[in-house]
């Protein structure tokens, strides 16, 4: 059996599943950095991993109690900033911090209040175009947003909140020349996984729907084609 194989065929007779009850259920989603507007008119900034898109729609999950939530109930401008893996120590030099003072009683335990995230995690602050909040500079894909709903979700605990994407800015490192398509070989995401942070593995295949070529087809292929976006 090729290893190609090993990896995709299931084994004759797997392990049965046991039943288990995990604090936290994060199964491997990319982390992105939120700009938003404080009422001073100062950024806040923040990471979650609650975060994807529906077209232009991007639905976020948002702690009930913190300065990104409090600030998009009020002024709905938003920058989301997709940071590559390898600036997984900037995003988790932002983990124990918030915006929000006092620091809300429902934070985890170390939590602190940090009135500038940019300086605190070593990143730098870009002008966006369409939006008030900026941009994270250094971060290979950023969305300038706007939240059009912001609501409770089932438990109370957290918000929902659906962004309508404006803008979109690219570093040109990721994007396939004279196209306006993200090279997926080029771009990987940072994925929190379990609380751990992860970059992408090799290339598996690519969807019926990939308007890309293989990276291992790259060389001989050019079947980069109009089709409409979605999934
Ligand atoms: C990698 C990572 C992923 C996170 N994902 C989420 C998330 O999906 N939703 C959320 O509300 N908080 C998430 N957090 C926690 C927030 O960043 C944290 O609550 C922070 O204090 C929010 O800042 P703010 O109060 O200034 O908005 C995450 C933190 C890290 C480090």
């Amino acid at each position: 059996m090729t290893t190609a194989e090993a990896t995709t065929t299931p084994a004759a007779a797997p392990a049965a599943h046991i039943a288990i009850e995990p604090s936290i259920l994060y199964f491997g989603t990319p982390v992105v950095l939120l700009t938003t507007e404080n009422d001073d008119g100062s950024a806040n900034l923040a990471p979650i991993s609650s975060a994807w898109a529906l077209g232009r729609t991007v639905v976020l999950g948002l702690g009930r109690d913190g300065q990104t939530a409090y600030n998009l109930a009020r002024r709905p401008e938003v920058v989301v900033s997709l940071p590559s893996p390898g600036q997984w120590r900037a995003v988790e030099r932002l983990a124990p911090l918030t915006g929000r003072s006092p620091v809300p009683a429902s934070k985890p335990p170390g939590c602190r209040f940090a009135p500038d995230k940019f300086a605190a995690a070593g990143l730098r602050p870009e002008p966006s175009d369409t939006v008030r909040p900026p941009r994270v500079a250094s971060c290979p894909l950023q969305l300038e947003a706007c939240a059009e709903l912001v609501r409770p979700d089932a438990s109370g605990t957290f918000v929902i909140v659906e962004a309508v994407v404006r803008k979109v800015h690219a570093d040109p490192a990721i994007v396939v020349p004279g196209t306006d398509h993200v090279d997926p070989a080029a771009w990987s995401p940072l994925v929190y996984n379990f609380r751990h942070y992860f970059g992408l593995g090799p290339e598996l295949g690519r969807s019926y729907r990939a308007e890309t070529p293989s990276a291992r087809n790259r060389a001989t292929h050019s079947d980069v084609a109009a089709s409409p976006p979605n999934v």
